[in-house]
């Protein structure tokens, strides 16, 4: 969604905001715009599309904008008005010496607007941060202090937002806040950064201060001082930050999506790495702090999630049920806010999320964490909103993802869940000795087959021609697979626009089969186990209904090639592994597809990396 970069120093701002916005683009954006201060006067560039329409706004002017040292930078995702130049960021105040830039959604923007219409300010957008930029300078008109102008301004506001704001009379000073939406300051050499997200600084400093909520944090070229809301003075805490600028790289990949899906078998590695140590060792997961007898007594586990990481959630809700037999509800986090929140001390809600900032999300785990659940949060960001939310934590460590499409994420999360359901059964000892150890092997040797799968990439490229010009698609699977059925129809649907739906194939009966003839492709998942036979059975009965029929199967079973106009063939692996091998194929076939089709596959319409409004 929306991202902030801003800059103070004695560089030219202008190539840092752009180097930041270009670095956030991954999050999905609809116009972009930057100020800054030339000569002692405000300055505001904006366009609407991709980032590169500002970019040339910017060259035409570059001789007199390069002389700011100063700036602000905001790549749109529009909430309130249309994408368009007028609604893109920065806004100002009537007499355009205040500049913000804005994450979030100020929920009272109306009241508030109304307010300051009738104290004279002139609105031109339709926006919901127009607002902030006319408090701010009303607040200053009195106070002539911008910190305190932004103070007072924040005491008025409500909703999320991550702010970043300018003043033509405040020489050489950025003062930014937050509420709900995540923001830190980078530090440099006699300058610093401010970034909605890490991205856009990685490549100057890995030296950053994450604000809290309600900080205020006002920074020069040669300070920076940090208060929060009334006014205390507060001792920020500098990190390092963990990555290095190479992971904003393509490495020869054409796009991040194909490098991703090939990052998976280190991801693997990565995730085991120091958990699980050897078969006949107990797992260990450092940041789960839930007491153990608590643990064993849990009635119920709830998971929360969104989009992929809802499908690795369903995941979960079965191994976890299988390992450990406790029962495991798997929900939407938007739905779960918007009814009665059941849950007690005796419940562990688990929150799933790549960028640990997915508005509906947080807002779960908040509501639970109300009620005394036990909160423990699956992401691939320990620095994130939802992380600080937590009181059990197992990181992930895909490293950033910059593809909207999630893939070595989901890998990530899946095999976290295997190692957390394992720890739960070793503590309940729920499961066999010999099972588990079965199990840790195959984890172990995991990395060697998805490196299989990756070889014979050009086996699923051809499949993907011969149906990039499908209309839609169907994905069947039951059990385990049922949720690898779903995030191969997302991913499918999500970077080609190909109408594509997941069904566990025992429902096509009971309605989709009657959508089915030579028009409409059946992408049967057919693992080796419990559902084989079944889900042989309903492929059959989608191809006498003419429809074009795919497998993706471990088995060798020369019999399927009378069924299947196509096989995808995957190493054999067990049933209760098989979504962590399966899916990568399928990762693979929507790529393929969408890259036929000349998609804009790392940046989808209408898609944004992290949905940080509910
Ligand atoms: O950051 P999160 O995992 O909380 O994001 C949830 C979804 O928005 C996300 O998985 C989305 O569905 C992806 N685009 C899937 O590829």
């Amino acid at each position: 969604m929306c991202g902030i970069v801003g800059y103070v120093g004695s560089k030219k701002a202008i190539d840092i905001l752009l180097e930041g916005l270009t670095n956030l683009e991954y999050r999905g954006y609809d116009s972009a715009g930057v100020a800054v201060n030339v000569d002692g006067k405000v300055q505001l560039y904006k366009a609407e599309g991709k980032l590169q329409n500002l970019k040339d706004v910017v060259e035409k002017n570059y001789a007199e904008i390069s002389k700011s040292t100063i700036g602000i930078g905001h790549i749109r995702w529009a909430t309130h008005g249309a994408p368009s130049i007028i609604n893109a960021h920065p806004h100002t105040c009537n007499c355009g010496k205040v500049a913000v830039v804005h994450n979030g959604i100020i929920e009272n923007f109306k009241e508030l607007r109304e307010k300051l219409e009738k104290e004279g300010c002139t609105f031109r957008s339709q926006t919901d941060t127009e607002t902030v930029a006319h408090l701010v300078a009303s607040k200053f008109a009195k106070t002539k202090d911008l910190t305190e102008a932004v103070r007072l301004a924040t005491k008025e506001i409500e909703g999320a937002y991550a702010l970043c704001v300018i003043h033509q009379d405040v020489k050489d000073t950025i003062v930014a806040t937050r509420r709900n939406a995540p923001l830190l300051v980078g530090l440099g050499e006699n300058e610093y950064y401010i970034a909605s997200d890490v991205p856009a600084i990685i490549q100057y400093t890995k030296k950053a201060m994450y604000l809290d909520d309600n900080q205020i944090v006002t920074v020069t070229p040669s300070s920076m001082k940090l208060i929060d809301i009334d006014n205390n003075p507060i001792q920020g805490k500098i990190e390092t930050l963990p990555w290095e600028p190479v992971a904003l790289s393509k490495m020869g990949y054409k796009h991040f999506m194909l490098k991703e899906i090939h990052e998976q078998p280190d991801v693997v590695r990565n995730v085991l790495s120091g958990k699980l140590r050897a078969m006949d060792e107990p797992i260990t997961l450092k940041e789960v702090t839930l007491d153990k007898e608590k643990l064993k007594n849990l009635s119920r586990i709830q998971i929360v999630a969104c989009g992929t990481s809802l499908h690795a959630a369903m995941v979960g809700k079965y191994i976890i049920e299988d390992f450990c037999g406790i029962s495991v509800d798997v929900e939407p986090s938007s739905e779960y806010i918007y009814r009665k929140t059941i849950t007690d001390k005796n419940t562990l809600v688990i929150g799933v999320s790549q960028s640990g900032e997915t508005a509906d999300t947080i807002t779960a785990v908040r509501q639970a964490k109300a009620k005394g659940s036990h909160i423990l949060i699956v992401t691939n960001r320990p620095d994130s909103t939802m992380a600080r939310e937590a009181d059990s934590l197992v990181p992930v460590y895909a490293g950033i993802e910059v593809s909207v499409a999630a893939t070595k994420s989901y890998m990530a999360q899946l095999i976290s869940f295997y190692l957390l359901a394992i720890y739960m059964a070793e503590i309940k000892g729920s499961m066999d000795v010999n099972e588990l150890k079965d199990l840790k092997h195959e984890l172990i040797v995991l990395p060697q087959k998805i490196e299989k799968v990756l070889a014979h990439k050009e086996d699923i490229q051809k499949c993907a021609r011969a149906f990039s010009g499908s209309k839609d698609f169907i994905f069947i699977a039951r059990g385990i697979n049922y949720p690898t059925a779903l995030e191969g129809a997302l991913k499918l649907k999500e970077i080609s626009y190909i109408n594509a739906t997941g069904y566990t194939a025992g429902e096509l009966k009971h309605g989709p089969i009657a959508m089915l003839d030579e028009t409409m492709p059946v992408l049967s998942i057919l693992m080796k186990g419990k559902v084989y036979d079944k889900i042989l059975s309903n492929s059959e009965e989608a191809k006498a209904r003419n429809a074009r029929m795919i497998a993706l199967t471990d088995s060798s079973d020369t019999k399927l090639n009378e069924l299947f106009d196509y096989i995808i063939r995957i190493p054999e692996i067990s049933e209760i592994l098989s979504p962590a091998l399966a899916v990568v194929p399928l990762q693979l076939l929507a790529y393929y597809i969408a890259e036929f089709l000349g998609k804009d596959v790392d940046q989808p319409r209408n898609l944004a990396k992290s949905v940080t409004v509910e």
